[in-house]
């Protein structure tokens, strides 16, 4: 069943993908009152860790010292060990910029050239799960921000609406939901309000 999954998977995906979600990001953290608690971000279906990663180099370098935490999941366990290993081929870092490059990537050479591996520091303070969005979640806690992108595509609208209801359970009141820019949520979800393409919050 596993290798069926991973090979019935599309799994493209890059860093930084649809900027605007990170500006929004960025703009909705600095406006998020300080408290105790770390900011959670799950990245749902976040496929070879690149989205996980893009945030987490969004946190440590805009929010220095704010404590954070990101949970990545996908159903593929091919595609998590790629993300915990988070070694890419250098192609993939066209959208990472420069300063982010130089501080939490390490550059190939010899047998790894062209390609970048996300520093170790950066790497174990992301957590990988292997979460099938269509079955009922772990308990993973609640998240001011959920990544849902790029995965409601392939499913039909009935598990549309169980994988988005399930998304939403662990959104915190206030919380923002990202989707990919070709998907909606029209006739699947009225449980949150549009704020911008492709970005809901929970009221
Ligand atoms: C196109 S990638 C999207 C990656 C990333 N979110 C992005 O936008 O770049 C879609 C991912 O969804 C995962 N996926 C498909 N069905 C899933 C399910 N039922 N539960 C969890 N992940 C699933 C696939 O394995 C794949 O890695």
């Amino acid at each position: 069943m596993q290798i069926a999954i991973d090979l019935l998977t599309t799994n493209e995906t890059y860093f930084f993908r649809e900027p605007r979600h990170f500006e929004f990001l960025e703009k909705q953290l600095n406006a998020l009152p300080a408290r105790q608690q770390p900011v959670r971000i799950w990245s749902a279906a976040g496929s070879t860790g690149e989205e996980a990663y893009s945030i987490a180099m969004l946190l440590e370098d805009r929010f220095p010292g704010r404590p954070w935490e990101i949970v990545a999941s996908d159903i593929s366990s091919r595609v998590l060990d790629r993300a915990r290993a988070g070694h890419y081929p250098m192609e993939r870092a066209r959208h990472v910029p420069r300063g982010y490059l130089q501080r939490f990537c390490l550059k190939g050479t010899g047998k790894q050239q062209d390609t970048l591996l996300v520093d170790r520091a950066l790497r174990s303070k992301v957590t990988f799960l292997q979460i099938n969005l269509n079955d009922r979640l772990p308990a993973i806690g609640t998240f001011d921000f959920v990544f849902l992108r790029n995965v409601l595509i392939y499913f039909n609208p009935e598990t549309k609406r169980s994988v988005v209801a399930r998304a939403l359970s662990v959104l915190r009141p206030g919380g923002w939901l990202f989707i990919g820019h070709s998907e909606t949520l029209n006739g699947i979800s009225d449980a949150v309000k549009a704020i911008a393409p492709a970005i809901y919050q929970k009221p």
